[in-house]
């Protein structure tokens, strides 16, 4: 199964889910991959990846294979495709090529049978990355914090993605909005939880993600939760969404 991570709105814990659910895959014995598509390669840094060639500018730009552009990661059965800063400023020279949403959809092609999972960290926005990602995915995770502001972006994020859904491939299924950084000793916090669970139904993940300062600090170490401190309230609920996540798409006969 292919699942990208996707919001307009930025700092909602895209990144942080699309690192620790692709450890927590690999870990259980599913050969993964992760795809950096987000020109601030902060899924790269995250896994203590370097910076260097070949990445997924290689792919994106056409100049090289797929399967000639990935590294392993220090987690077992973990491949990734690690970002590039040139991504920033390659969106505008792509988007005169042809059929360029479908770039990285093309490009796993030949790696289908390699990987039982492929997971999709995107830039916030729903541009030419993001689409990219969507279109390459069966599947996507929609991760949002409960905020105000995080409310109006899902809604927005919902009414955009109807509009440009005719730039891609097929229509890809939504697994679940996910609420991370979740802190319930706030009373906003409980309430604006409770009604994007009215608003959204069974669409929302029934595993919330808390905050936990432990994620932000396996993240600046270059490491997952797991190979950090796997028993926080962080590892704890990532570990039980990467069961939901497989349980969701199962039912979905994405798996
Ligand atoms: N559950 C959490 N508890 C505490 N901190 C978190 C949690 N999830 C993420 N963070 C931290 O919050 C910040 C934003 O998270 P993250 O980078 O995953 O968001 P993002 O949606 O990928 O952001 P961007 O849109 O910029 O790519 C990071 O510093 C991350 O370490
Ligand atoms: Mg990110």
């Amino acid at each position: 199964m292919n699942l990208a991570l996707v919001n307009v709105k930025g700092g909602v814990g895209k990144t942080t889910t699309a690192v620790n659910l692709a450890v927590s895959f690999a870990s259980s014995g599913l050969r993964t991959l992760i795809i950096d598509l987000d020109p601030q390669c902060s899924t790269s840094c995250a896994l203590g990846i370097e910076d260097h060639e070949p990445n997924v500018a290689d792919v994106v730009m056409r100049r090289r294979d797929l399967k000639d552009s990935l590294q392993p990661t220090s987690s077992e059965n973990l491949s990734i495709l690690r970002g590039s800063l040139e991504l920033a400023g390659a969106d505008l020279e792509l988007s005169r090529r042809k059929a360029p949403v479908q770039t990285v959809r093309d490009a796993l092609k030949p790696v289908r049978r390699r990987f039982d999972m492929v997971v999709i960290d995107s830039p916030p926005g729903l541009s030419l990355y993001s689409l990219m990602a969507l279109d390459a995915a069966g599947a996507y995770v929609v991760p949002t914090v409960p905020h105000p502001l995080a409310a109006d972006a899902l809604d927005q994020f919902f009414s955009g993605l109807e509009s440009v859904s005719s730039r891609l491939g097929k229509k890809p299924t939504l697994l679940g909005i996910l609420l991370t950084m979740v802190d319930h000793r706030t009373k906003l916090t409980d309430e604006l939880v409770k009604v994007t669970r009215r608003k959204y139904g069974r669409s929302v993940m029934r595993t919330e993600i808390p905050l936990n300062v432990q994620l932000a600090v396996a993240s600046g170490r270059g490491r997952s939760i797991f190979n950090h401190e796997s028993w926080s309230t962080g590892g704890a609920a990532y570990r039980r969404l990467g069961g939901e996540v497989l349980r969701r798409a199962r039912k979905e006969g994405l798996l």
